[in-house]
């Protein structure tokens, strides 16, 4: 498999083209920013934990029935994925208040959100990823509503998979966000799952294991990060 040129360059990722007009390859980057980019580092070794992890849970994921983009992992920071064409919406799933829904709506921090909260955000840097609903998702034509509908049923399945996996580590799943592409014409789960992208708390004491304490200054992120990947890989 040929790496070619690249075709794009987030800020935890770049994507490259390959010999194959329908399969892309993904380069997982140590670079860590938080803050719609505000705040910004490096973390050692985040490209090959969030790599690894990713591969992982979405091998798992497409075990018990959800399509992805994942083929394989390539080495440490690579991964074979499917050229998918990204849905641009973020669609978060939020078992417990953390993060934004803390600050938006003045819920405190830690309370069990009963139904579990599904939202989509516009993704677009320039204005900040905004809160969008149903509505502005069909309007804007960012997708039909029967991806909408595949979107939100994948998404809950995923949640319930996700917290049973999470929980085989001692690890409760607070939030997290996915992204889907579009391949042939389906809906498929894209992007990653890693701790960039999921609040993740120790199920005895609480502690954060995820992007909060970089976030937040918190300490041990490079160690955290790893303790993750190694809980998940027993
Ligand atoms: O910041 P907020 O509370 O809205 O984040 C909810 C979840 O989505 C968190 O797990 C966070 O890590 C993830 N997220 C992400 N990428 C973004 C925004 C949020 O992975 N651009």
């Amino acid at each position: 498999m040929e790496k070619l040129e690249m075709l794009y360059e987030g800020k935890a990722k770049k994507v490259f083209k390959t010999d194959k007009k329908d399969e892309y390859i993904i380069e997982y980057k140590d670079d860590a920013t938080a803050f719609n980019g505000k705040k910004k580092d490096t973390i050692s070794n985040k490209g090959v934990v969030n790599n690894k992890m990713t591969s992982i849970i979405f091998g798992m994921l497409e075990e018990k029935g959800v399509p992805t983009h994942f083929i394989k992992m390539l080495d440490d920071t690579h991964q074979l994925v499917k050229a998918v064409e990204i849905v641009p919406v973020e669609v978060i799933i939020r078992n417990v208040a953390a993060g934004s829904i803390c600050k938006n709506l003045g819920l405190e921090e830690g309370m069990e959100l009963d139904p579990t909260v599904f939202e989509f955000c516009y993704k677009e840097d320039k204005y900040d990823d905004p809160l969008i609903n149903d509505y502005h998702v069909l309007a804007m034509g960012l997708a039909t509503k029967e991806e909408i509908e595949t979107i939100k049923d994948y998404t809950f399945k995923i949640n319930e998979l996700l917290k049973e996996f999470f929980m085989k580590s001692n690890l409760k799943l607070i939030d997290f966000k996915i992204e889907f592409g579009r391949y042939n014409g389906q809906i498929v789960l894209a992007d990653e799952i890693s701790p960039d992208t999921c609040r993740l708390w120790d199920k005895d004491t609480n502690r954060k294991m995820d992007k909060d304490r970089f976030r937040r200054d918190l300490g041990d992120v490079e160690e955290t990060y790893k303790e993750v990947l190694d809980r998940i890989s027993k």
